[in-house]
């Protein structure tokens, strides 16, 4: 995966109504295992993996890289938002040369319908569109994601493509002011 790309990292922490957007720290790590060997939060994402490897994969502090903020409420991790650079290789891309900026989010179940998604990509939006004036954020989720579909709509991306990959069909949308591609 590219580097975002030229940014001050870690930001000083973003605090929003209700969350805190910060850097992760080795005190996460059992709830970045616990994201990835979810069923539930790895439906659409290529499913959960085993539990035993990611103990023994996953470094002490997890997910260190600019773009990767933990999303913290009541001082616990309840889950990340991504900002990455689009693989080139992928389908879905609005520039000839890729690299778009990308948005990713994972929310551990029990945390699901109170808005946190939403209150913590929007912090993160705000503070991409800082760093990047102008850039434009892409986001791809399977079309049968419904709360995913849902989070996109509520944020502003709006319908780029569709296309198949991994055996599912994916929405491709973007969030800015510039127009879709031709
Ligand atoms: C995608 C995902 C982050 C969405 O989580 P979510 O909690 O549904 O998303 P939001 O933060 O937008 O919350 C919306 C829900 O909170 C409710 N809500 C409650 N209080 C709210 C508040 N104060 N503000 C906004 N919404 C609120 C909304 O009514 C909505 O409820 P509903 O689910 O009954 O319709 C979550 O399902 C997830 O982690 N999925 C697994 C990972 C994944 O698939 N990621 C996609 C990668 S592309």
């Amino acid at each position: 995966m590219a580097e975002l790309g030229p940014v001050a990292w870690p930001p000083a922490p973003l605090r929003t109504e209700r969350l805190v957007l910060r850097a992760s720290e080795a005190r996460d790590r059992a709830a970045f295992i616990e994201l990835f060997a979810s069923p539930v939060v790895r439906t659409y994402l290529g499913g959960p993996r085993p539990r035993d490897e990611l103990e023994r994969a996953v470094p002490e502090v997890p997910g260190r890289r600019p773009g990767l903020f933990v999303i913290d409420r009541d001082g616990a991790m309840i889950g990340t938002v991504t900002l990455d650079r689009r693989d080139a290789g992928r389908p879905g891309h609005l520039r000839p040369d890729a690299g778009e900026a990308e948005l990713g989010y994972m929310v551990l179940p029990e945390a699901w319908g109170r808005g946190y998604a939403a209150e913590a990509c929007a912090a993160a939006l705000g503070w991409f569109a800082e760093a990047f004036p102008g850039e434009p954020v892409v986001l791809c989720t399977q079309t049968a994601n419904s709360r995913s579909m849902s989070l996109a709509a509520r944020l502003g991306f709006t319908e780029v493509a569709r296309f198949d990959e991994y055996g599912a069909e994916q929405w491709f949308g973007v969030r800015s002011s510039v127009a879709p591609p031709m």
